[in-house]
């Protein structure tokens, strides 16, 4: 059984068709790329997986179950845990408080969620910022922190959007490893990530969607080599070091 099946998944925004017939599935511990050009509806197919918006057309199964249109704690709770494109921690909260927020998910006992919350901050190698306000934490440490707080609900199924944009090479690198040992964890991951040197040594396949439609899916040799694909990022938009 697959972990995740997106069925003809289509999203309108008004007139604008952001998400149009999108096919896809992860398996088990499997590592997908989703790539495409700003505007390309990535976004948007994590937000229709992981409840914050309801699809206009089409399914969405999570092992096996239809999920269409569940809220996003709900779907917290069954194992999809999401990071957001521009993080939003609790600014003026320690870096282990914003983790226990997460591990509140699956209990209600304080000495439980902060047991769990350092668990997750020492497999991230964080746990020696766990005091800092993360209002003063660099971009690359936020980075990490959204991460940490969605690693904490305990998720089967990680849908991370950009966690490495605006990092250092080394922190790119870093989070490569990171992400690698996540699923050597037991992890499923749905991975976005415009820097192609990453998505390509972390994916086992590529998804890419143009104008909300699959225009290429396969190896990442595969769809670099893709004549569509290459097409579609004329323009140079995207960071090929
Ligand atoms: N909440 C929204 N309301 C209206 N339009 C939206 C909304 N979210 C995204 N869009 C539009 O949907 C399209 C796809 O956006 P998005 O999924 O964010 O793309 P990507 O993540 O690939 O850059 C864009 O044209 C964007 O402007
Ligand atoms: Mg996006």
């Amino acid at each position: 059984m697959n972990m995740l099946e997106v069925k003809q998944l289509t999203k309108d925004f008004g007139g604008l068709r952001a998400i149009d017939s999108l096919d896809l599935t992860i398996g088990k511990q499997e590592i997908l790329g989703l790539i495409g050009p700003n505007g390309a509806g990535k976004s948007t197919a994590f937000n229709c997986i992981a409840g914050v918006y309801a699809p206009t057309m089409g399914d969405v199964y999570f092992e096996g179950s239809r999920i269409n249109g569940q809220k996003p704690w709900v779907l917290c709770k069954k194992g999809i845990a999401r990071t957001f494109q521009i993080v939003k921690p609790f600014a003026t909260k320690t870096v282990l408080y914003n983790v226990m927020v997460g591990s509140f998910a699956n209990t209600n006992k304080r000495s439980e969620a902060k047991e769990k919350a350092m668990q997750i901050l020492e497999f991230l190698q964080f746990a020696d910022k766990k005091d800092i306000r993360a209002g003063n934490l660099t971009i690359g440490d936020r980075k990490r922190l959204e991460i940490a707080r969605a690693l904490a609900t305990e998720p089967k199924l990680l849908l991370l959007d950009e966690v490495m944009a605006g990092l250092r090479p080394s922190e790119v690198d870093e989070l490569v490893d990171m992400v690698r040992r996540l699923r050597q964890s037991g992890i499923t991951i749905f991975v976005i990530e415009h820097i192609m040197r990453a998505i390509m040594a972390l994916s086992d396949r590529i998804v890419v969607i143009h104008f909300g439609r699959k225009i290429a899916e396969g190896s990442p040799e595969k769809v670099a080599s893709d004549e569509n694909v290459i097409k579609a990022y004329l323009g140079g938009e995207y960071v090929v070091s």
